[in-house]
């Protein structure tokens, strides 16, 4: 099963990416965490990609483009596979089709006010990666999955948060369509509980 999830920032991508990948076993191939990972790492990559995500502008698309075309070729992405934050311009979604048959879109939607909300307060694990959210988090918690530190991430404050949701429906909300078109798309409603969507998403898959 190869599928893409769809939605503004701070919807929920990630968190239900990390639960539907274990149930399906496929493999979760986020753009931003490879970006964020060669930030950390210091390489060319990650240093050509800081600017752009630190002023919550798109990575531009050959870049991002030849990155999933290789990580699609390795094993575990080839038995099944998520794409979480791929494509986010039609150009990329072009490109997709050209190497890789996706079986459904999930695209999941919010309020703007909701969003901001969800962002302004997540927190990440710098060791692991892992997503919380102030609201269900005591002061000073560590990660409850490897004992990491939480840290908030720097295209996580208010204005550059402001500009991720503008280019998100200047440049990937056009993509409701183009999948709609093409009979791929399937809408969840990301403002319920957490199980809820992970709920919905799984009923969708399991209908494939
Ligand atoms: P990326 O990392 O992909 O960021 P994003 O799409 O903006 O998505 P987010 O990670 O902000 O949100 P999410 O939907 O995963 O929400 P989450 O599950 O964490 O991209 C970052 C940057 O990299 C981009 O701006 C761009 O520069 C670059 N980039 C990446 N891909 C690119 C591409 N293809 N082309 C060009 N550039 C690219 O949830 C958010 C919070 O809400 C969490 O705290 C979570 O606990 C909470 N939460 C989630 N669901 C619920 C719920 N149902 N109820 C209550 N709380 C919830």
């Amino acid at each position: 099963m190869k599928i893409i999830f769809l939605g503004p920032p701070g919807v929920g991508k990630g968190t239900q990416a990390e639960r539907i990948c274990e149930r399906f076993e496929l493999a979760h191939i986020s753009t931003g965490d490879i970006l964020r990972a060669n930030i950390k790492n210091g390489t060319e990559l990650g240093k050509a990609a800081k600017s752009y995500i630190d002023k919550g502008e798109l990575v531009p698309d050959s870049v991002i483009i030849d990155l999933v075309r290789d990580r699609l070729t390795e094993p575990d992405a080839v038995k099944g596979c998520l794409l979480d934050g791929f494509p986010r311009t039609v150009a990329q979604a072009e490109a997709l089709e050209e190497f890789c048959d996706i079986d459904a879109v999930i695209n999941m939607d919010a309020s703007v006010e909701l969003l901001i909300e969800r962002i302004t307060g997540r927190r990440v694990c710098r060791n692991c990666g892992a997503t919380f959210h102030i609201s269900r988090l005591a002061p000073d918690a560590a990660c409850d999955k490897c004992g990491g530190e939480l840290y908030q991430r720097n295209d996580d404050k208010l204005e550059t948060i402001e500009n991720r949701l503008k280019v998100y429906t200047a440049q990937t909300s056009p993509l409701i369509e183009y999948y709609t078109a093409k009979g791929l798309l399937k809408s969840v409603d990301g403002e319920k509980h957490i199980d809820t969507v992970t709920e919905e998403i799984c009923a969708i898959l399991e209908q494939l």
